[in-house]
């Protein structure tokens, strides 16, 4: 029997990576190919022809599983009944402008964008924030959606893991599926901490550590982490925008393993509400290692922490901490 349409919102689905994102999501990469969906894109006023231009392409594209486009600039019509919620409206970086520059712009749009969603969005609405500063605008979306259970609250680290898989296959030369189990632990920002101390590689002779076949300490401590850190900059740079394709594909992985599982022995980063697991202070999104299952996501435990890691989280933890009150300041 075929499966219900779930309803699926894209906020800024005018900019460029809603123009990435909905034909993923219509093709059946976010939710599976026997998924049919229902599309709300939500932009403002000034973006209203462009919307509709995106809605008339998907028209054009004749997507299958595609039974319906809600093209909106009311944000109430836009979360109505949604039951996925992909956050990614708001002002993106600029070359030479650190996360810190966006957030006053964007708090606000969050808070606002809150209770629209927790008024007006399915039970059991699964948020996923996209736009930056993504870790806090999930917050400030967590705290003025009081009724939106705080584990349905999520942010996208999945670009930053991805990106890290990307560097250690490309330095073996191996396929990157061969690659798991690397960290983002914090902040989307040059202050998360890429660990590979318990990634591991697929060879015919089994699983081995990164450590074992990388045989540079040297270049995972300091090049590694860094070209990581610094992704997101790095293509601003080159392309005078920000990363797009690739941030509208790690948001399809995220809502795919959210709603449908880990693989048995992987997990993936995502940003959820730390509940003091490592250490981590509670009252923060922050980007931990996690499993799915059934709909739910949870945080790998007793993973060994070095002191070297130690510093590392902390550093990222305390960002998070700062950019929350400056995030609340905004909004006083
Ligand atoms: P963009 O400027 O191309 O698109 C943003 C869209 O949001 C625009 O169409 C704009 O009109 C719309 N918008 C602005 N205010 C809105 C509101 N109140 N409601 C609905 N829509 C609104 O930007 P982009 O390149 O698509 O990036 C979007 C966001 O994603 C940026 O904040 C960017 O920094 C962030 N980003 C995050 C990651 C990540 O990994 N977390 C990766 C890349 C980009
Ligand atoms: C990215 O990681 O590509 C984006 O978050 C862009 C940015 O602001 O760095």
């Amino acid at each position: 029997m075929a499966k219900d349409p779930v309803r699926v919102l894209v906020t800024g689905a005018a900019g460029q990576i809603g123009y990435a994102l909905v034909p993923m999501i219509a093709r059946g990469i976010m939710l599976g190919p026997d998924q049919p969906v229902i599309l709300h894109m939500l932009d403002i006023p000034p973006a209203g022809e462009a919307l509709n231009g995106v809605k008339m392409e998907l028209v054009d594209a004749a997507f299958p599983l595609l039974k319906g486009v809600v093209a909106t600039t009311d944000v109430v019509e836009g979360c109505s009944g949604v039951n996925i919620a992909v956050m990614v409206g708001g002002f993106p970086r600029k070359e030479g402008m650190e996360r810190k520059d966006v957030m006053t712009k964007n708090v606000s749009i969050y808070k606002s964008q809150a209770s629209a969603l927790e008024n007006h969005a399915a039970p059991n609405c699964k948020v996923l924030v996209v736009a930056n500063p993504a870790n806090t605008n999930a917050l400030i979306l967590k705290e003025y959606a009081p009724s939106i259970p705080a584990k349905n609250i999520t942010c996208l680290t999945r670009l930053d893991h991805n990106r890290a898989l990307g560097q250690i296959s490309e330095r073996l030369s191996i396929q990157v599926s061969d690659v798991k189990n690397v960290i983002i632990w914090g902040n989307h920002s040059s202050t998360q901490y890429p660990d590979v101390n318990h990634a591991t590689i697929k060879t015919p002779s089994g699983e081995k550590p990164v450590r074992e076949l990388v045989q540079d300490d040297k270049w995972l401590t300091s090049e590694f982490i860094k070209t990581v850190q610094q992704r997101g900059a790095a293509i601003i740079k080159a392309r005078k925008l920000s990363s797009a394709l690739s941030a509208a594909s790690s948001a399809c992985d995220h809502i795919r393993d959210w709603v449908h599982g880990t693989p048995e022995g992987s997990w993936v980063s995502m940003g959820v509400y730390s509940d003091g697991s490592y250490d981590v202070p509670p009252g923060l999104i922050y980007s931990f290692p996690v499993t799915c299952r059934d709909g739910e996501w949870s945080i790998v435990q007793g993973l060994s922490i070095d002191e070297y890691s130690r510093k590392k989280l902390d550093l990222t933890a305390e960002e998070l901490s700062e950019e929350k009150a400056l995030a609340y300041s905004c909004l006083s």
